[in-house]
C-alpha cells in the first residue's frame, strides 16, 4: 500500500508523517509538496517526496500515480471558492487514478454553522462522495492555536484574564493529537465511509483556563468579563460549533495507545512554562 499526503510540508502534515512513520515503513509514504526544497528533510528520512500543486491538475496526477490511499489536507487558501476548486482538482485526479480510499481533513460539526468555511468543507465532502470514492472524513476541531488570540501572557502579567461576556465553551484540539488519530486511520483498516468529529470529549470554559493559568503561574488569575474587548476571534467563535463534543478523537488516539493531551498541558506548552 502506498499512502500519499498532500500539504505534507505544513504543520499538520509534518506531524502526521511523524506519527505515520511509527506505524508503516517510510517507503510506503509519499509526501506531496508544492516546494520540493521544503521536503528535503522528509526525503532524508526515506519518504518519497513528489511535487504537487492544488492549482495544477497535471502535477496532482503525477504525484498520485500508483497511490492507494490519499490524505487530502485542506488547502490554506483564504478564498473558499479557490479552495473548493483546488480540492475538486485533487478529487478528480483521485477518481481518474482509482485511488481506493481518500481521507479528508474537514471541519468539526459543519452542519451546525452557516459560514463559507463550513460550506467549503461540506462541499468538499460531497465532491468526494459524488466521485464515488471510499472516504473517511476527519472533521478537525478548532486548533489550540486559537489560545494565541486570548492574550494569556497578559493575563498572567495582569492577574486578570479578560474575555468578552458570553457563555463560551470550547472543544478545541491540539494538532499533535489530530496527527496521532489521523495516522492511526491512515495506517489502519475499517474506516471506509466513516465521518469522525475530532474534537475534545468535553467542552471547557474560560473559567477553567483562568484556573489553569493560576496553577501554572502560582498566582491567582481572575476571570474578568470586559465588553470593550475587540478581537475577530469572538465573531468567528460565535459562528462555529465549539460546544458539541465527541469521543471519536480519544477513541482513534487509543488505537495508537495514546491518551488525549489535557488542556493544562496544551496551555503549558503554548506558554512554554
Ligand atoms: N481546524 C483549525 O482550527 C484550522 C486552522 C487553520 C487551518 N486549518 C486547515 O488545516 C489545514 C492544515 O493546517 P496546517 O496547520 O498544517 O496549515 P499549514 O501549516 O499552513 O500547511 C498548509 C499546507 O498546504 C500547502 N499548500 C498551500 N497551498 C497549496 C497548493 N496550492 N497546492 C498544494 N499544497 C498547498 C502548504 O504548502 P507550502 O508550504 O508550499 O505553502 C502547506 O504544506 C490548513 O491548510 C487549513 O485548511 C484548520
Amino acid at each position: 500500500m502506498s499512502i500519499a499526503i498532500t500539504g505534507a510540508s505544513g504543520k499538520l502534515g509534518r506531524l502526521i508523517m511523524k506519527q505515520l512513520k511509527l506505524l508503516v515503513p517510510a517507503e510506503q509514504i509519499i509526501a506531496c509538496v508544492r516546494d520540493i526544497e521544503a521536503g528535503k528533510d522528509l526525503a532524508a528520512q526515506g519518504i518519497e517526496v513528489r511535487y504537487c500543486d492544488y492549482d495544477r491538475p497535471d502535477s496532482i496526477e503525477q504525484a498520485l500515480a500508483g497511490v492507494s490511499r490519499l490524505l487530502l489536507i485542506s488547502s490554506p487558501n483564504p478564498d473558499d471558492i479557490v479552495r473548493l476548486r483546488q480540492h475538486v482538482h485533487v478529487v478528480e485526479v483521485a477518481k481518474k487514478l482509482a485511488v481506493s480510499h481518500v481521507l479528508y481533513t474537514s471541519f468539526a460539526f459543519p452542519e451546525n454553522s452557516d459560514i463559507p468555511l463550513t460550506h467549503l468543507h461540506l462541499a468538499t465532502e460531497h465532491a468526494i462522495r459524488a466521485a464515488g470514492i471510499p472516504y473517511t472524513f476527519l472533521r478537525n476541531g478548532l486548533y489550540m492555536d486559537f489560545l494565541e488570540a486570548l492574550n494569556l501572557k497578559n493575563a498572567i502579567a495582569d492577574g486578570a484574564f479578560k474575555v468578552l461576556p458570553g457563555t463560551w465553551r470550547f472543544n478545541a484540539v491540539a494538532r499533535d493529537d489530530l496527527a496521532v488519530a489521523t495516522a492511526a486511520v491512515l495506517a489502519g483498516e475499517g474506516h471506509h465511509n466513516k465521518t469522525y468529529e475530532l474534537v475534545a470529549p468535553v467542552s471547557w470554559t474560560f473559567g477553567e483556563i483562568a484556573s489553569i493559568l493560576s496553577e501554572l503561574s502560582g498566582i491567582p488569575i481572575y476571570l474578568r468579563e470586559d465588553d470593550e474587548i475587540r478581537h475577530w476571534i469572538y465573531g468567528f467563535l460565535s459562528k462555529i460549533d465549539t460546544v458539541s463534543t465527541s469521543y471519536d478523537l480519544e477513541r482513534l488516539m487509543s488505537l495508537a495507545g495514546r491518551p488525549l493531551t489535557p488542556l493544562k498541558e496544551n496551555i503549558r506548552s503554548y506558554l512554554k512554562m
